[in-house]
């Protein structure tokens, strides 16, 4: 998998607009908090210091109480404190707002190991790979279809817990290009941590591009290998939880293959996806990711490489 291209992942990089909301409540959080700390810090170290007990000292002036001192040390923190607390609502309401009737511009649904995106305005479906035009004001609709995850790119901000039967959403304006990865915030089962995330954010124009390319289906396969490949993926197993557009094969169990050609990994980011790695995924997908839902359905090299051949020439 090139990651080359991707960023180091830290929420303190924002690539939303949201991200930075929170990023500078965190800052002004830190500023203040510090603040306070040092001015405490200050006064109590001055007067360790300055009365300190000096030989031939004798028994200390006694202070019982000093109610102005007491007012003030309570409401000078309880209005940080109250400030504090407003802040973070009014931040809370810029980045959740209430969605009302808004349809979502993409479904993400966290499944055991990875993530299916669904668009329902173009109806493309695809696995793992995310795509957002950059600018765009986006809700995703966050749904887990067995147990809970929590999807979660640093760079956009906030995660949100992926819950069956309980959607939530998630608003991103994306604000900068780039490869951004994420990971799967909430264990769900043996291959949590391989359950990655890998966000693109393109210009509107590539988007588009991307859009049209996977809302096409693609051609029949017309070499030999090819079609021995199809005709396997039908008759085997597979086709009992995959989709592929444009044939038979319409299962949502496990990730929608129509356009598997043109992704970078296979398993969630486990491995780059290529005819060599592809082969060995299908004849064993538990070599690369122990607890995949995905059996080992016994086929022999050949029978694998020629499914693997079809499925990398759906474009
Ligand atoms: Cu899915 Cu952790």
């Amino acid at each position: 998998m090139d990651l080359n291209t991707a960023q180091f992942t830290s929420i303190f990089h924002f690539a939303t607009e949201q991200g930075r909301t929170i990023v500078y409540l965190q800052y002004a959080n830190v500023v203040i908090c510090l603040g306070f700390f040092l001015t405490v810090a200050w006064f109590l170290t001055f007067a360790v210091i300055k009365f300190r007990h000096r030989t031939g000292d004798g028994e200390p002036q006694q202070y019982e109480g000093d109610t102005k001192l007491e007012i003030f040390w309570t409401v000078v923190p309880a209005l940080i404190f109250i400030g504090l607390a407003v802040a973070t609502g009014i931040v809370m309401c810029i980045v959740n707002p209430p969605a009302g009737k808004r349809q979502p511009d993409i479904t993400v649904i966290g499944h055991q190991y990875w993530w299916e995106y669904r668009y329902p305005k173009s109806g493309v479906v695809t696995a793992n790979e995310l795509f957002l035009p950059l600018g765009a004001d986006l809700m995703l609709e966050i749904k887990g279809a067995d147990v809970i995850h929590s999807f979660w790119v640093p760079d956009f901000g906030q995660k949100m817990d992926a819950i069956p039967g309980h959607p939530n959403n998630l608003f991103l304006k994306p604000i900068r290009e780039g490869l951004f990865l994420g990971q799967c915030a909430e264990y769900c089962g043996s291959q949590h941590s391989l359950m990655r995330i890998m966000a693109n954010v393109v210009s509107p124009k590539e988007f588009e591009t991307w859009i049209k390319s996977q809302s096409k289906v693609p051609a029949p396969p017309t070499d030999k290998i090819s079609q021995h490949g199809e005709e396997l993926f039908m008759s085997k197993t597979c086709v009992q939880c995959h989709a592929i557009g444009g044939t038979k094969a319409t299962a949502r169990v496990a990730p929608d293959l129509t356009h598997i050609a043109d992704r970078k990994t296979i398993g969630a980011g486990v491995i780059a996806n290529n005819l060599e790695n592809l082969t060995q995924w299908i004849m064993d997908p538990q070599q690369f990711k122990p607890g995949s839902y995905m059996p080992n359905m016994r086929l022999t090299k050949s029978e694998a490489h020629d499914i693997a051949y079809y499925l990398e020439n759906l474009k």
